[in-house]
């Protein structure tokens, strides 16, 4: 075989004379009688190379053995091309290949999809055919930028004195509240390792240890339902900080995504970045994770809305509940079919209804309910709403208006086209609650994780007021995406106690599932924090993709399977008897 010489993306006009070697796939071929041309491509790119009958007959007759995929290695002189044929769309555009000798390395079978980006192609045969898949443009620049993030996030940490250090795959259940993956240990029958959520526990016994600043780029598993921004598999940029407070990791940490999105995605992200607290990013956009590349806030009418004689907003006020409007600005003109269909969405999501009202030109108030509202009172109440508009309101407990209209908003802002696209809005959402309260459970649970400290001034509501307390945790969003969390931990085994204790766990089984923890923070566990980001939501973000499966070079299908290797299977009897394993399947 005759080794290239170049890529297949990087001659230009430099070159014109040289003789040149390229080894590359056929991409596309097109037959002009006495001349071929042929798209070689490598991952770097494509090079137009040219078969011509009368430079050389004996390659001309060999080139029309070439067919789409199979692999070449073609020798010939880089020529420049004629004014009228140069392709400015291509970085090897105004050059071509004059080819003096071919020869075929492999053939290749007819693929089942064409090789282009845009290729129309379902989703289970790009991933049954993942290697061919991965010969798209698309598919290999976000392969080299997932490397390139890493390499950048492992420069910056390097830099500032951080240890990377790897933890077990096969270990105990980590709580961080998803259903664990579970694997048969066959000298020990009967018992199961759990994989890792993430490596919570590992990386703060490694604070006691003296480890001080360690990192991971570390695969976590969590059997949870799948969505277009999660995988069961999926890795986590996982650091630890011993002797630092909260604004010491978030100010490090910003330093850490401003630099990787610059050096990686040439992206220069606006600094500081803003801190909103978990009450107000709930209250004035419905999410503790909000999009704040348009504006659209939830309005609190509740006062007005007591003073109504609508029954619904009436109830809703005076018994516990809020009421929020979200002013659609010139939405006055939206047919009422549109907004029944919003009304649908809402109770979807989980409302009982979406009231609505729209104010004319006039100023009069036009709606199902106008007869209830006192229009002077309304314009007092929201004065942000004019003619023209459209109003739409939750009437509910707090947290399912917030839900809700914060979900309503995110539609809009898509279907309006509100969202500046072009924008990069990242922001610290922290102050979150430390617990919540499961109606259903009947018990508190961890907003964060179980191990997040309680802020100073809040201790003291642990066993008056729990749900008072909030937690040093802190969340990265970014355009509306969580692409990170972390917290201050405890690194006191009695608050820790008291806190698990809250969560219902007591000290028998906080022994049995994290003893090793708890043991640990008795030994000199120094104070400590840290944060975990979702590299693949990162790579999503600056690679502009909205599937998480376009980030993974094997991902799993939403029903947590892979088409290319059939995971999961059946086993053999034997390797189930050796595991003491009897299944008993009912549907
Ligand atoms: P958390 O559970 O918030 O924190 O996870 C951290 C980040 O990981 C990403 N992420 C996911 N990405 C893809 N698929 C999933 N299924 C998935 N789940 C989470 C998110 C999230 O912000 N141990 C703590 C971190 C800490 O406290 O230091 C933890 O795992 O971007
Ligand atoms: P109804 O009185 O049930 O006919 O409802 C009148 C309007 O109020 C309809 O547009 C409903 O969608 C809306 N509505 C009903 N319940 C709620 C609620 N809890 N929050 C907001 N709007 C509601």
């Amino acid at each position: 075989m005759k080794v290239r010489t170049h890529r297949c993306g990087e001659l230009t006009k430099a070159a014109v004379g040289q003789t040149v070697v390229l080894n590359g796939w056929v991409q596309r071929r097109r037959d002009h009688g006495v001349v071929m041309f042929i798209d070689l491509r490598d991952r770097t790119g494509l090079t137009q190379v040219v078969f011509n009958a009368e430079r050389n007959a004996s390659v001309h007759q060999a080139s029309h053995a070439l067919r789409s995929e199979c692999v070449v290695s073609v020798t010939g002189q880089v020529m420049a091309r004629p004014e009228e044929s140069k392709n400015p769309n291509l970085p090897t555009g105004e050059i071509e290949i004059f080819v003096d000798a071919v020869e075929i390395l492999n053939e290749s079978k007819t693929p089942p999809f064409v090789i282009e980006d845009d290729a129309e192609v379902t989703e289970s045969i790009r991933l049954k055919y993942r290697y061919l898949d991965l010969r798209r443009p698309k598919m290999q620049r976000l392969l080299s930028l997932r490397h390139n993030i890493m390499q950048a996030v492992r420069g910056f940490l390097n830099a500032e004195r951080f240890l990377e250090v790897e933890t077990p795959i096969l270990t105990k259940s980590t709580p961080e509240g998803a259903r664990d993956y579970l694997v048969p240990s066959r000298v020990n029958p009967g018992q199961f390792y759990a994989l890792p959520q993430s490596p919570q526990l590992f990386k703060q016994v490694l604070m006691v240890s003296g480890v001080d600043r360690y990192y991971q780029i570390a695969r976590c598993f969590r059997d949870e339902d799948l969505r277009n921004d999660r995988q069961p598999e999926f890795t986590q940029i996982d650091l630890e900080m011993s002797f630092v407070d909260r604004l010491d990791v978030m100010s490090l940490m910003e330093q850490m995504i401003v630099t990787v999105f610059r050096d990686a995605g040439g992206v220069q992200l606006p600094t500081p970045f803003p801190r909103m607290t978990y009450a107000e990013a709930m209250g004035r956009y419905g999410s503790d994770k909000p999009d704040l590349r348009f504006d659209m806030p939830l309005h609190d009418v509740t006062a007005f809305a007591a003073g109504s004689e609508f029954k619904v907003f009436k109830e809703a006020a005076t018994k516990g509940g809020i009421v929020k409007a979200l002013i659609v600005k010139g939405g006055a003109a939206t047919p009422r079919s549109r907004i029944d269909a919003l009304g649908e969405m809402a109770k979807s999501f989980g409302a009982k209804g979406l009231a609505w009202l729209k104010i004319t030109a006039e100023g009069q108030l036009e709606s199902v309910i106008a007869k209830f509202l006192d229009a002077k009172a309304f314009s007092a109440a929201l004065p942000d709403a004019k003619p023209g508009d459209l109003v739409l309101f939750g009437a509910d407990k707090a947290a399912i208006v917030h839900d809700v209209l914060g979900r309503i908003r995110l539609l809009l802002g898509e279907e309006l086209k509100l969202i500046d696209t072009a924008a990069w809005k990242p922001l610290w959402v922290v102050e979150f609650p430390l617990l919540d309260y499961s109606p259903e459970e009947k018990r508190y649970i961890f907003m964060h994780n179980p191990f997040a400290a309680p802020m100073d001034e809040d201790v003291a509501f642990l066993d008056s007021e729990p749900l008072k307390v909030r937690a040093k945790a802190y969340d990265m969003v970014l355009n509306g995406s969580e692409i990170g969390g972390g917290s201050i931990r405890n690194h006191r085994s009695d608050i820790q106690f008291r806190i698990l204790d809250l969560l219902g766990i007591n000290k028998e089984q906080a022994q049995a599932k994290f003893g090793f923890l708890l043991d640990a923070l008795d030994y000199g566990a120094p104070p400590h924090g840290g944060i975990a980001f979702g590299l693949d939501r990162l790579i999503m973000l600056l690679g502009e993709t909205d599937s998480i499966r376009d980030v993974i070079a094997f991902p799993k299908t939403q029903r947590a399977q892979c088409p290319l290797t059939d995971a999961p299977s059946s086993v053999s009897a034997e390797q189930l008897k050796e595991l003491r394993i009897k299944l008993d399947l009912v549907e």
